[in-house]
C-alpha cells in the first residue's frame, strides 16, 4: 500500500492540545509509505490549514481536546472562501462529545474517524481516495514560504555568567508582570525567611547518604490555599519528607487574569476549579504562610514558558527546589518557543538561584524534567537534556541540581540510566571544576499513557518502586492507581504512597541482571558522549549556542515533540526485550558501533512482529505507545 504517484498530504493538529505522538506516528508513516508530507505540527487555526491546501491533495486534520466543533465553526465558509474544490478533508482525533461523523460530513469533510481507528485502516482508505486523482505539482519553496514564521529570538545564546546589570534590569521589568511581584522585591529580607526553611537540598543529601534511603513525593496543586495546606499536613503525616505542588495551566501561560478568575470561581464554589495551584496570584505571603504550616522543603513544579516570575516569588516564599529548564520545559510543551529565548528566562531563574548562595550562602535546588515527551524516550536523549541544564545553571551560580529520568519499562535500562546519568554528569562537571556542585537524580514512575486497570496500576506502581529503589536513585516521583482517568485526590495519592512503600521494603530481594545493567551503561555512556560532543563542538564550546544550532541542525532531536524548533526526525520504538531503541537516528551523531546496535535491536523486533519493510515500521511504533494504556503486556517491568 504504498503511494508511488507523490500525493501531497498536508498534516496537522487543530486547537489548543499540543499533544504530538499521534500526529508524530502519522507523519512518519505517510512519508515512509511514499507520500510528499507538509507538516503543520500541532496548535494550528482552521485558516493556518486554508492558506496552504492549495500544496495539497489531501488535509488531514487532527483535533485532540474535544472541542472540535467549536474550532470548525468556520470551516464550511472558509471552503467556500477558498474554493477548494479538488481537495479531500480528513478529520480524526478525539471530536468531542456533541457532533458524531454525520455532522462533521455535513460540515464539508469527506472522511471522519470518531473513535481511534488503526493506521493501517487509515492507509487503506487514503489509497483508495487517491486512486485515479492527479497529484498536485510539488513546489518546496512556495511552502517554505507559506509556512507561518518560526519565531526569532533577537540575540545571540551564550552560556556566560550574566553581567549584573543585565539581571537586575530584567527583575525591574519581571517583578511588574503581575500585581504580586512587588512583594519579591527585597533578596536580603526574602534570605532571612528563606534560611529558616527546610531545605531541599539537605534533605537529599542526607537521604543520599542514608543508603537506600528513597524519597518519595507525590504531586498535588489545588486553587486555594487552605485545602493545599491540608493536602500537604496530611501528606506529611504519611511520612512524605519533601513536598512540591503542581503549577495550573494558566499560570503556566503566564496568564495571570485569567487564574485569578479561576480563584474567585473556586471560593465560590468551593472546590478547585484549576488543575494546580496558582503561585503568582497567591504571592509570597500565601507561600510563607504554607511554609510556616508545614514545616518541609518545598518545591515548585510547572512547565511555565516564562519561570521569572514564578521562580521569584517561590524562593522570596518559602521553596527550596525549582524545577524547569530551557529544553526540558520548552520543547515537550511548546509548538514556537525560541530556544535562545528559552535559554535567557532560565538563566535568569539560575543566576537567581546562584545569587541566594553568593550573597546568603543559601543552597537552592534546580531539578531538570528528563522526562521530556514521556513517550519512548531513549535514556542518552534524556542524560544528555539534563548535562546541558547541569551545564547551563551552573555556570549561573547553581550549587545543587537533580536530574530527572522517567521510568520506560525495561529495568535494566532504567537503573543504568539513573547510574549514568548521575555518573556522566558527575564526571563533567568535575572535569570543568564545579567539584562543589550537589548532585542528586529522580526516577519518574512511568509517565505515558497509564494502564487504566486498578490491578495493572498497582502492580506498575509497585514494581516501579522497585525499580527506582535498585537504581540508586535520591528521589522517586510516585504515580497514583487512577492516573488514567483523573487528578489524584488525596486518597488516591495515600493509595499510591503506601504501594510505593510496599515497592521499597521489597526492593532487595528483587531480581537484578548487573550484566544486563553494566551492558546498557556501555551503550548509553557511547550514546551520550557522542551527542554531548556534537553539540559542545557545534556551538564551538557554547554550551547555550550549541543547543540553538545543535536542534537547527538535528543534533538533538526528541522525539514526539510538538515544537517547530525540533527536527521530529528521530523515532524510537521497544526492542524483543521491552528496551527502548532508535527505529531512526534522524541526524544524531552517533558512531558506527551505536547505531548498528540500534539497528540489529530492531530488525529483531521486526522481525519477531512480521514487520517485513520499514514503510510499515509505524506498526512498532504504534503498539508500543498503545500498549501500556490497553494493557497489551505480561507484567511490569515488561523487561528485566
Ligand atoms: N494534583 C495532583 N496531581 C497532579 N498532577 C498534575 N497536576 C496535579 C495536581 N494538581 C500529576 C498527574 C500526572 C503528573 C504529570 O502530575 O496526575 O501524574
Amino acid at each position: 500500500m504504498s503511494n508511488k504517484r507523490g500525493h501531497t498530504i498536508l498534516l496537522g493538529g487543530l486547537g489548543g492540545d499540543s499533544h504530538s505522538v499521534g500526529l508524530t506516528i502519522l507523519r512518519q508513516s505517510l512519508s515512509a509509505n511514499g507520500y510528499q508530507v507538509r507538516y503543520l505540527g500541532t496548535q494550528n487555526t482552521l485558516a493556518d490549514f486554508f492558506q496552504m491546501s492549495s500544496l495539497a491533495n489531501l488535509v488531514m486534520i487532527s483535533s485532540m481536546d474535544g472541542h472540535a466543533r467549536y474550532y470548525l465553526r468556520e470551516f464550511p465558509a472558509l471552503k467556500r472562501q477558498f474554493n477548494t474544490n479538488g481537495t479531500i478533508w480528513y478529520l480524526g482525533g478525539n471530536l468531542g462529545v456533541s457532533g458524531g461523523e454525520r455532522d462533521f460530513i455535513e460540515m464539508g469533510f469527506n472522511r471522519v474517524f470518531v473513535k481511534f481507528i488503526e493506521l493501517t485502516n487509515v492507509l487503506n482508505i487514503l489509497e483508495r481516495d487517491l486512486d485515479g486523482v492527479q497529484a498536485v505539482a510539488n513546489y518546496p519553496e512556495l511552502w517554505k514560504r507559506s509556512l507561518p514564521a518560526t519565531c526569532c529570538f533577537p540575540g545571540v545564546a551564550s552560556d556566560m555568567l550574566l553581567e549584573p546589570e543585565t539581571f537586575e534590569s530584567q527583575r525591574r521589568e519581571v517583578l511588574e508582570h503581575w500585581k504580586t511581584g512587588s512583594g519579591a522585591r527585597n533578596i536580603a529580607s526574602n534570605a532571612q525567611f528563606l534560611m529558616r526553611q527546610p531545605s531541599f537540598a539537605k534533605v537529599q543529601a542526607q537521604a543520599r547518604m542514608d543508603h537506600g534511603q528513597i524519597l518519595v513525593q507525590p504531586r498535588c496543586g489545588v486553587a486555594l490555599i487552605a485545602e493545599q495546606i491540608r493536602l500537604f499536613k496530611n501528606f506529611k503525616r504519611a511520612g512524605v519528607k519533601v513536598l512540591s505542588y503542581q503549577v495550573d495551566s494558566l499560570t503556566r501561560n503566564n496568564n495571570y487574569e485569567g487564574a485569578e478568575e479561576a480563584i474567585r470561581d473556586s471560593r465560590l464554589s468551593g472546590s478547585s476549579t484549576l488543575n494546580g495551584f496558582p503561585l503568582v496570584n497567591h504571592g509570597v505571603t500565601a507561600l510563607r504562610r504554607i511554609a510556616q504550616q508545614v514545616r518541609l522543603p518545598l518545591q515548585t513544579r510547572h512547565s511555565t514558558r516564562d519561570p521569572r516570575l514564578l521562580a521569584e516569588i517561590s524562593y522570596a516564599g518559602g521553596v527550596t527546589s525549582f524545577e524547569g529548564g530551557a529544553i526540558s520545559y520548552n520543547i515537550p510543551y511548546y509548538k514556537n518557543y525560541p530556544l535562545a529565548e528559552a535559554i535567557r528566562n532560565w538563566q535568569y531563574v539560575d543566576y537567581l538561584t546562584g545569587l541566594h548562595h553568593k550573597l546568603f550562602g543559601i543552597v537552592l535546588d534546580r531539578e531538570f524534567f528528563g522526562t521530556l515527551t514521556a513517550t519512548l524516550i531513549p535514556p542518552c536523549l534524556a542524560i544528555v537534556t539534563n548535562i546541558i541544564e547541569t551545564l547551563l545553571s551552573v555556570r549561573q551560580g547553581v550549587k545543587c541540581v537533580s536530574l530527572g529520568y522517567a521510568e520506560q519499562g525495561h529495568r535494566s535500562q532504567d537503573i543504568a540510566a539513573i547510574r549514568m546519568m548521575a555518573q556522566m554528569t558527575r564526571e563533567i562537571l568535575d572535569q570543568m571544576g564545579y567539584t562543589d556542585v550537589q548532585l542528586n537524580t529522580v526516577f519518574h514512575q512511568y509517565m505515558a499513557a497509564f494502564p487504566p486497570c486498578e490491578k495493572r496500576a498497582d502492580e506498575l506502581i509497585r514494581s516501579s518502586a522497585m525499580t527506582a529503589a535498585r537504581s540508586g536513585a535520591t528521589r522517586l516521583i510516585g504515580k497514583t492507581p487512577v492516573e488514567a482517568f483523573r487528578i489524584p485526590t488525596l486518597t488516591d495519592n495515600i493509595t499510591g504512597i503506601e504501594l510505593i512503600k510496599g515497592g521499597l521494603a521489597g526492593a532487595s530481594d528483587c531480581y537484578v541482571d548487573e550484566t544486563r545493567v553494566a551492558e546498557e551503561c556501555a551503550s548509553i555512556r557511547r550514546e551520550v558522549e557522542a551527542i554531548f560532543e556534537s553539540i559542545v563542538l557545534s556551538g564551538n564550546g557554547d554550551i547555550a549556542q550549541g543547543v540553538v544550532t545543535g536542534f537547527e541542525k538535528g543534533l538533538m532531536d526528541i522525539p514526539f515533540s510538538p515544537s517547530v524548533h525540533n527536527r521530529g526526525e528521530v523515532m524510537t520504538t521497544r526492542d524483543v526485550e521491552g528496551a527502548v531503541r532508535f527505529l531512526s537516528t534522524g541526524n544524531l551523531t552517533l558512531d558506527r558501533e551505536s547505531r548498528e546496535f540500534h539497528r540489529d535491536k530492531v530488525s529483531e523486533r521486526r522481525k519477531a512482529e512480521g514487520v517485513c519493510s520499514p514503510s510499515q515500521d509505524h506498526l512498532l511504533v504504534e503498539r508500543d505507545v498503545m500498549q501500556i494504556a490497553c494493557g497489551r503486556y505480561e507484567r511490569w517491568p515488561l523487561g528485566q
